[in-house]
């Protein structure tokens, strides 16, 4: 894992999205695994902002909500045409996310994840995490090799989201996500996470044991990974001092 702490969220989100934009110059028609929810945000507006070409580019959005209609504000069909779809020059076609009103949901996970082998794999997948050590919506406990299928969501993630339904009775309770092993198969992961309610998760994930009670701890064994970090979600870091000395001290041909 590469860990790259930066002073304020704005700055990792530019080093983030120099990250994205740059396999978007080296493969134009890269195919990317995309997060919603607050995180991604900056990097969706830095990457708008450098006009770059996504007129071949290909995304698989890691999660969805089961049960909220398509045009819902807070389903993250929505989400994704609002924060960066409809910014940019994304062939519509080109654009999935899970169906969270699919009538038979194993065949439509089963079918989703043969649209990313089709589609080559995923070159780059964004991450979040949960305070409770999510990926996509892989709550604790999910298995280490899981492929996309239905989870419940963990009260304390219904919790965290509320802020984006009103309350927490509102936010459902069932999802549709990408797994742990689909998640592994990215060629590459770019996890991201800001403040210091992420601290405990990211100290986890990074310096703890692997363990599915940390489903970002499975990270340590993908060969590339990096996690762009702001101060305080580095700071339960007991080797962040390494990490900055690490990208403080990178050969020329690695900095981007
Ligand atoms: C969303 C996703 C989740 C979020 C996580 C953090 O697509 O995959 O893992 O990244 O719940 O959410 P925020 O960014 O809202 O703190």
């Amino acid at each position: 894992m590469e860990i790259i702490i930066q002073a304020t969220q704005q700055a990792a989100n530019e080093v983030a999205a120099r990250i994205v934009a740059r396999l978007l110059h080296e493969k134009p028609n890269a195919v990317l695994g995309l997060a919603t929810g607050s995180t991604p945000l900056g990097l969706y507006q830095a990457l708008i902002g450098m006009n770059l070409d996504w007129s071949q580019v290909t995304t698989f959005n890691l999660d969805e909500y089961i049960g909220l209609p398509r045009e819902h504000p807070q389903s993250y069909h929505s989400f994704m045409w609002e924060n960066l779809f409809q910014h940019v020059n994304i062939a519509k076609e080109n654009v999935h996310i899970p169906d969270g009103n699919a009538e038979d949901i194993p065949k439509f996970c089963a079918a989703y994840e043969d649209q990313i082998r089709t589609a080559g794999g995923i070159d780059l997948q964004v991450l979040g995490i949960g305070t409770d050590g999510h990926i996509g919506f892989n709550e604790p406990t999910s298995s280490l090799a899981s492929r996309t299928r239905i989870k419940t969501l963990t009260q304390q993630t219904c919790k965290d989201n509320a802020r984006f339904f009103g309350s927490e009775e509102a936010v459902p309770k069932h999802v549709i996500t990408m797994g742990i092993g689909t998640i592994m198969e990215a060629r590459q992961n770019l996890l991201l996470a800001f403040g210091d309610n992420k601290s405990s998760a990211i100290a986890e994930a990074v310096e703890g044991p692997i363990t599915s009670i940390n489903p970002a701890s499975a990270l340590q064994m993908h060969p590339l990974v990096k996690v762009c970090l702001d101060d305080p979600a580095a700071s339960k870091l007991q080797r962040a001092d390494y990490y900055r000395w690490v990208y403080d001290n990178k050969p020329a041909w690695q900095i981007f």
